[in-house]
Order: C-alpha cells, then structure tokens, then sequence
C-alpha cells in the first residue's frame, strides 16, 4: 500500500520524506489556504520535493470551469493530478480529463455508488473520508470494502485512497483490506512508528550498553 501525505506545510513534507515512507502528497483547498502562498508556487515546490503524485483541487463547480483549472494545473509538472469532487459536473470532467491521458483524483467519496460512478468515468484514484464517515455514526471503513469489491468484481483499475484518516488503526485496516494507497497527515505517519515497548526496549539497550567496558583507544591491527 503506498503512503500519501496529506498536507501542503512544506516543512511537514520534507521531514516525512526524509524518512522515506512518502509516495505521494494529496493536497486540498484547507490545506492550501493555511500556507498564506500562491497555490501554484506551492504545488510546483511540493513536486520538486517527492517524486510521486501530488493532487492539486480544482474549486470550480462547473465542469467548463474544472476543465480549465485541471489543464493548466496539468502544466505545472508531470506527477500532478487533478483533484475534483464527486459531483455530476465532476464526473462529467473526469471522463473528459481521462480521455485527455490528465490523472485525477474524484475526492468527497462518502458513499460506494460515488466510488462506483468514478471508476466507470475513468478516474485514476478516489478518495473515500472514511474519518468524516465515522463522525457522523457510520463505519469509514465499510465504504472501503465495498468499494475494494466493486472494483475486483469489475476489473477497475482506479485506485482506491483511503482519506481522512484520524489514527494508525485506520491505516491497519486500510492495508488489510487492500486498499492501494492510504493519504494521512503529519501526525498520523509520525504515530505509525511509535510503541511504547520500543522506546522502553531502546532505553534498556543503551542504559546496558554503558556498563561495557570501553577502551580509550583501539589502534588497528599489526600497528
Ligand atoms: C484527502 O485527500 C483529503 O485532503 C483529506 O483526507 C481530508 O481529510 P480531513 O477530514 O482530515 O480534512
């Protein structure tokens, strides 16, 4: 499963990609508009940063509109794909941008119908919010699995981006379903790493590894 991360903090995205984990950045209006830069700017400096695909939202409601922004966007570099959401204007655009070699990716995925009709326009990715999903009592994940079904059942090649993660247990389930990519923010990829017994284990380690005795020097040998 690969591993977005979704943000456009560039501090964020160099530290996450210094650990060499990322594959791709998945960006949003929200995310753009706390980076107070110019959207293009932002998003050319996030593709020279990783090497994989950075989605870039288009905000017209119109699919005229979503088709404008998405070519010029497309401009900017090859790893960008168009972010557009799951409405008919949306689809419309996606079947047209697909048609055109333009990569997209059908975002505000809440219900497997909607993961269905962008599969059939085309689309590259779609990105189910399986964190909003549980905020309002419904099970995120359900959306996963049948959307994964649908997908194998009709030979779909769009990938599915399991979106608005809230904790590593999202991701756990996201890689057990197969789920081809997971996008999650800074603090979410930063706990994947974490257990507390490591931390307790290393402490361990290095406290021990000061009881053993140190030479001051070690000359090489035969000198
Ligand atoms: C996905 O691509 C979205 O940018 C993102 O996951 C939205 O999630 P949020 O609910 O954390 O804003």
């Amino acid at each position: 499963m690969k591993f977005f991360l979704d943000t456009a903090n560039i501090d964020q995205i160099k530290e996450a990609n210094s650990w060499g984990i990322i594959d791709g950045v998945t960006t949003n209006p929200t995310h753009v508009s706390k980076e107070g830069r110019d959207f293009k700017d932002l998003i050319e400096e996030i593709c020279s940063i990783v090497d994989g695909p950075i989605s870039a939202e288009v905000v017209s409601t119109n699919c005229a509109g979503m088709l404008k922004e998405a070519r010029d966007l497309a401009k900017l570099h090859d790893n960008i794909v168009i972010k557009i959401p799951t409405i008919p204007e949306g689809v419309k655009a996606i079947k047209v941008l697909s048609a055109e070699g333009i990569k997209t990716n059908a975002t505000l995925i809440f219900s497997a119908m909607q993961a269905f009709l962008v599969a059939k326009v085309g689309a590259t990715y779609s990105s189910p919010f399986v964190g909003r999903l549980d905020a309002v009592g419904h099970e995120g994940m359900e959306l996963i699995q049948q959307t994964r079904q649908i997908y194998d059942n009709y030979g779909y090649d769009c990938e599915i981006i399991v979106a608005a993660v809230r904790h590593p247990m999202h991701v756990l389930e996201a890689a057990l379903i197969g789920a081809d990519v997971t996008t999650m923010n800074f603090e979410v990829m930063e706990q994947l790493f974490k257990h507390p017994l490591t931390d307790i284990g290393l402490e361990k380690f290095l406290a021990d590894w000061k009881k053993v005795p140190q030479k001051k020097s070690r000359s090489k040998k035969g000198k």
